[in-house]
């Protein structure tokens, strides 16, 4: 995909391009919101340096007219190089994916730092995107910690700007996922108590004005503003609205039992997002989430999209393979499931490899294998994928339901089932690292070497066992390998 080809989400923003205001540094850009602001600053002509953890050479196509800097906020040294000659920051970190025991803590440390680099580069401005949340009431751990960042900025020297939003609909998100999925997948809908709760959903689209315009409007500095959507809805009133797009007309039945935790692994078992984060983002279904103050419409004036109208352009994007930004798409450098082939000190200790010869060119074969997972799926033996995912999902893992960001294209760090693009080189190499439930590490490598006139296609499983479970996992699996592998490989020919 094209990332400049994405539909301009400003073109209708009343303000003015200000590129004059020096270098614009976007955090958090490898993910879903700042994935989605940085094509719209380079779009308005903004000298725009990317923050990143870690460096993929995928970045400079994604993002060729930007600088990309890599830093991580927890380190000082790096993020001082970041920050220096910055004017304005966008602050968009979060480490979630953490889990629940220590995403709270290293967010706490990300912003503490990032507030005093700033300080010391004498940034003019930070620009962050929170939660909103009632700070009166008790609040989710996730709320919380999102309101805890958004004070850190604003006792610092430099001035802040603040927005606070509710969940936010657009394809690849989270949030809008799991409502999919539930709508989708759910043969009745089980409503609790909290699903009377209020919200105020925002599409993408209007979460990107709000983060250009303030950046273009001088005024919003040191200010902090609810953003939402044109609608004030109950999680119950937005299954009933998008179940009536899907035409899902399924019985709603009403629930006085409200334990978060056994609904969010139910829901985590039918929907792509993972249990970790389902719960997280689950414990702030009990806060209402609504805009209390309009402040924003005197600085930045349009109107935002319905809740259905989002979804709307949700499911079209969906539709059209035109996902640019997925909230799966990467793990943090220093997860564990982020431990790369190369990266091992000591290899896998099981290899098993098959391969066939044939006539395809190379470039037709890449194609085909790059065309595997999610709504393809594996072209053979689909049943045992499929089984293998449920029962991870079973054990909370990540299961087969993420399915890929995009039906046709493919890029390092993609989720691909219960997968994840690890390396990928044009005509040769697909090398896919495992991120479901093992006792080891698994990868999984396609390649094609060139034999003269024909071509060989091999398959190759990396195994590096974890204690006798590993190994008795290993040879379990074995048997099964030689049949799914030969006939993946005869139909990875036969559709090239
Ligand atoms: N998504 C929503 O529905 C929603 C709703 C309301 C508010 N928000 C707010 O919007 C912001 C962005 O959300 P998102 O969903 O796009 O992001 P996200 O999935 O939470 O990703 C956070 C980003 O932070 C980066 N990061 C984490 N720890 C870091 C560190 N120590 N140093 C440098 N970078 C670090 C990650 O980089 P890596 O890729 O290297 O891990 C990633 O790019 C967050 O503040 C969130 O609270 C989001």
């Amino acid at each position: 995909m094209d990332w400049y080809s994405q539909e301009s989400f400003c073109k209708d923003l009343p303000s003015v391009p200000n590129p004059e205001i020096g270098i614009v540094l976007v955090s958090g850009a490898t993910r879903y919101i700042g994935g989605r602001l940085v094509p719209e600053l380079i779009g308005r002509g903004y000298n725009v340096r990317v923050m990143v953890r870690s460096y993929f050479l995928e970045y400079e196509e994604r993002w060729p007219d930007a600088k990309i800097i890599v830093a991580d906020a927890l380190k000082v040294s790096e993020l001082k190089k970041a920050l220096k000659g910055v004017s304005v920051a966008y602050y968009l970190i979060h480490s979630l994916l953490l889990g629940k025991k220590e995403f709270e803590q290293s967010d706490l440390q990300a912003v503490t730092n990032f507030r005093y680099i700033a300080e010391e580069q004498n940034l003019k401005r930070i620009i962050y995107l929170g939660a909103l949340g009632n700070v009166e009431t008790r609040l989710s751990d996730h709320l919380r910690s999102r309101i805890n960042v958004a004070k850190i900025l604003e006792q610092g020297k430099v001035p802040t700007t603040i927005l606070q939003a509710a969940i936010i609909i657009g394809s690849g998100s989270a949030s809008f996922e799991i409502l999919e999925n539930i709508v989708r997948n759910a043969p009745l809908y089980i409503i609790p108590p909290w699903a009377n709760t209020l919200c105020q959903p925002i599409s993408i689209r209007d979460v990107i004005k709000y983060l250009v315009g303030v950046l273009e409007n001088s005024e919003t500095t040191g200010k902090a503003f609810d953003i939402g959507g044109s609608d004030v809805l109950s999680y119950k009133d937005m299954i009933k609205i998008f179940a009536r797009l899907l035409r899902k007309y399924r019985p709603f039945i009403p629930s006085p039992f409200s334990g978060i935790n056994l609904y969010s692994y139910i829901i985590s078992l039918i929907t792509p997002v993972p249990a970790q984060v389902v719960s997280c983002l689950m414990e702030g279904v009990k806060n209402d989430v609504v805009v209390k103050e309009f402040e924003i419409k005197k600085h930045i004036e349009f109107q935002p999209i319905r809740f259905k109208v989002a979804l709307l352009r949700a499911l079209s994007r969906e539709e059209h393979d035109k996902i640019a930004t997925r909230w799966s798409d990467a793990y943090p450098p220093a997860h564990e499931l982020a431990i790369k082939l190369a990266e091992l000190n000591d290899p896998p200790k099981f290899i098993s490899s098959y391969s066939l010869t044939t006539g395809k060119d190379a470039g037709a074969l890449f194609r085909s294998y790059c065309q595997i997972g999610g709504k393809n799926g594996w072209f053979q033996n689909n049943w045992m994928w499929r089984l293998r995912g449920m029962i991870d999902r079973i054990f909370m893992g990540v299961g087969t339901s993420r399915g890929r960001r995009s039906a046709t294209s493919l890029r390092v760090n993609d989720v691909l089932d219960f997968w994840r693009v690890e390396e990928l080189i044009q005509d040769q190499k697909l090398l896919l690292r495992a991120e479901m439930r093992l006792p080891g590490k698994a990868w999984l490598e396609f390649n094609i070497e060139n034999e003269g006139q024909e071509n060989r296609l091999r398959v190759i499983a990396y195994f590096k066992p974890e204690g006798l479970p590993g190994f008795l996992y290993w040879y379990n699996f074995l048997p099964f390998h030689y049949f799914i592998f030969k006939n993946l490989l005869k139909q990875l020919c036969k559709r090239s």
